[in-house]
């Protein structure tokens, strides 16, 4: 059993939400716990390499299935060494995506078997789940259009994929979203920034602090 909170924050290209991650940080902070933030790979040296596998622009040859268990792969490490760890010690974990990214650009995306992925999924993670999934929800192309204003960020792989991909990895999140309403959360990333803090913070609030 754990002790800690788990808050993954998931959502399509472009929805903001590593920058509305940021932002949560201090408020969360209030709480008196310690606020641990991280990201697949987050820096664990084994699922580093395999993710460096999974995005270099290089590999146009990389098969959907081989993408799929590198994925699952690198989540198992950074699991292990990142997130069980602080959740066992009590902290609140915010991680930028987890299990429901694989189910909606491998699954709905890609068109492999949501069935197989959910019990990859599961395997990868003994069958922990996040207390709280907040979902960052943004139309296609409005996603798109903020990956091309910002300059700074560098085009992976999965960034060149076609704009058909990214509205059926939304279709995906939807869906999750339809399927498992306990743990996820739908918040509009269509707003201005402090808009979706504050909205972020009156979700984890009221699910996790009342
Ligand atoms: P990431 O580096 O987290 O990018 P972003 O800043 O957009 O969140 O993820 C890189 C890409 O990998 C992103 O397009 C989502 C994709 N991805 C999958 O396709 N499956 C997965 O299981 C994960 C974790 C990410």
């Amino acid at each position: 059993m754990t002790k800690g909170l788990f808050i993954s924050l998931e959502g399509p290209d472009g929805a903001g939400k590593t920058t509305v991650l940021q932002q949560l940080l201090p408020h969360l902070q209030a709480y008196g716990r310690e606020v641990i933030t991280t990201r697949e790979p987050g820096g664990v040296a084994i699922a580093e390499e395999i993710r460096n596998v999974i995005l270099n622009p290089e590999h146009t040859a990389m098969d959907d299935k081989t993408e799929l268990l590198l994925f699952i792969a690198a989540r198992r490490q950074h699991l292990k060494e990142r997130i069980l760890p602080p959740l066992e010690a009590g902290s609140i974990l915010l991680v930028d995506r987890f299990i429901d990214s694989s189910v909606a650009y491998q699954g709905f995306g890609r068109g492999l078997s949501v069935e197989d992925i959910n019990w990859l999924n599961q395997y990868a993670t003994d069958g922990l789940k996040p207390d709280l999934t907040l979902y960052f929800d943004i139309d296609a192309e409005e996603g798109l259009a903020r990956i091309a204003r910002n300059a700074d960020r560098d085009v992976d792989r999965l960034d060149m994929e076609k704009a058909d991909m990214h509205r059926r990895v939304r279709q995906g999140y939807l869906t999750i979203l339809e399927q498992e309403p306990e743990r996820l959360v739908k918040i509009d990333a269509s707003q201005p920034i402090e808009a979706v803090v504050a909205d972020a913070l009156a979700v984890i609030k009221e699910r996790l602090f009342s």
